[in-house]
C-alpha cells in the first residue's frame, strides 16, 4: 500500500459521489467508501502490513482523505434535497401578492375637485404656505386690531416681519391666493383654484391643526351671485350627486360683499329634516362676492371688473359625503379606516 493508492481511492470517490443523480446513488457510495466494510475501512485493516513506523503517517492520510470524502458526499446530499425541493415547486400555484396601496382619500378628494372645476375653466395654482400678514389679512380688508381676524385662530411665527407686509403666519385659509393670483395676473378674467393646506389653533372631532382648503376665484367684467350660485351648484352636483341641492344664506366676511354661507341638501333626508339636519340643510362653506376694497388691493379697478370668491374645507366635503364624524380618522393613518376607500 502506498499514497498514492489512497489518493485515488478518494479521487475515484469524489468523482462518483460528482456524477451521483440521486440520495439512492449517494447512499450506494456511502456504503462503498465509508461504511464497515467499505473501502477506507479495508485501508485501514491493511495496516497492519506496513512497518510499523511508517502506520502513524499512514493513518493520518487514511483519515485525511476519508474525512474530503465524507464531506463531498455531505455536499452532494444538501444540493439534491434542494434539487427534489426545486422539482417538487408547483408553477401554477398563485404567488402570494404583496398588498398593493393607494391614494390618500385626501388626495383622492383633491383630484376629484380639481378635475370637476377644471371642466368650467379653473387652474390650480399654488402660492406660500408662510405667508404675510398683508395676504392674509390685511389687503382682504382685515387691518390690523379688526376684531374679524379672531375667526382665524392663526399661528404666528416669530421672528420673521417682512416691512412691507407684516408678520409671517401659517396660512389660516387659503384666501391669500385671492390677491396673489390678481397680482400675478394682473389683468382678468381669472379663473383660479388654490387647493392648500391651512392651520389653525384648533382641536376637535370635526378640526385638526392641519386641514386642506380649495379656494376657488373668477374675476370678469359682469360677473353677479348668479354666476356664483350657477358655479356652486355645478360643483356640489358633480361631487356629491344630482340631487343634492344648494342655497345661499347671508353671512359676513370683510372680504366679500355681499358675502355668504352655502347649505346643501341633508344626505338623509334631503332636505325635509331629519334628527342629523335639523332643518334639511348641512352648511359646507363661505363665499361671496370680492370686495372692491379687495380688487383695489390685488390692482384691479373694481368699477371695471366683478368676481367672486369662495373656500370651502376639503376634509370636510369628503366627511360630509361619505358620513365620517370624526376627521382625526383622516389622519392618524389606521388602514382599517384608509383602506375603505
Ligand atoms: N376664507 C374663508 C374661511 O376661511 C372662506 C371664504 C373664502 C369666504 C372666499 C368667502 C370667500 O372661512
Amino acid at each position: 500500500m502506498n499514497k498514492d493508492q489512497i489518493i485515488n481511492i478518494k479521487n475515484q470517490a469524489i468523482s462518483a459521489i460528482l456524477e451521483a443523480k440521486s440520495k439512492k446513488d449517494l447512499e450506494t457510495l456511502r456504503i462503498n467508501y465509508l461504511g464497515r466494510k467499505g473501502q477506507f475501512s479495508n485501508l485501514l485493516k491493511e495496516i497492519v502490513k506496513i512497518k510499523p513506523e511508517e502506520r502513524g503517517e499512514f493513518g493520518k492520510t487514511i483519515n485525511f482523505n476519508k474525512n474530503a470524502v465524507s464531506q463531498a458526499l455531505e455536499a452532494k446530499l444538501s444540493s439534491i434535497a434542494v434539487q427534489e425541493k426545486t422539482i417538487f415547486f408547483d408553477t401554477t400555484i398563485p404567488g402570494d401578492k404583496p398588498p398593493t396601496g393607494h391614494l390618500h382619500l385626501i388626495t383622492q378628494t383633491i383630484n376629484e375637485i380639481i378635475e370637476i372645476l377644471e371642466k368650467i375653466g379653473f387652474a390650480k395654482f399654488s402660492y406660500p404656505e408662510v405667508e404675510w400678514d398683508w395676504f392674509t389679512f390685511e389687503g382682504l380688508n382685515m387691518p390690523k386690531n379688526h376684531p374679524a381676524r379672531d375667526e382665524w385662530e392663526t399661528f404666528f411665527i416669530e421672528n420673521l416681519e417682512s416691512q412691507e407686509y407684516g408678520k409671517a403666519v401659517l396660512t389660516p385659509h387659503t384666501s391669500n391666493g385671492q390677491l396673489r393670483e390678481m397680482l400675478r395676473a394682473k389683468k382678468p378674467p381669472i379663473r383660479m383654484l388654490n387647493i392648500a393646506k391651512c392651520y389653525r389653533r384648533q382641536v376637535d372631532v370635526s378640526h385638526a391643526p392641519m386641514f386642506t382648503q380649495f379656494e376657488g376665484l373668477l374675476i370678469d367684467k359682469n360677473i353677479n351671485i348668479t354666476h356664483l350660485k350657477g358655479t356652486l351648484d355645478y360643483f356640489v352636483k358633480q361631487y356629491f350627486g344630482e340631487d343634492r341641492e344648494t342655497r345661499i344664506r347671508p353671512f359676513h366676511f370683510q372680504f366679500t360683499e355681499p358675502s355668504f354661507e352655502i347649505d346643501i341638501t341633508c344626505i338623509i333626508c334631503k332636505g325635509r329634516g331629519c334628527k342629523v339636519c335639523k332643518e334639511g340643510w348641512l352648511e359646507i362653506g363661505g363665499a361671496g362676492m370680492v370686495h372692491p376694497t379687495v380688487l383695489k388691493n390685488g390692482g384691479i379697478n373694481p368699477d371695471d371688473f366683478s368676481g367672486f370668491a369662495w373656500g370651502w374645507g376639503v376634509e370636510r366635503l369628503m366627511m360630509m359625503k361619505y358620513s365620517v364624524d370624526d376627521i382625526r380618522l383622516l389622519f392618524n393613518g389606521d388602514l382599517r379606516f384608509l383602506n375603505q376607500f
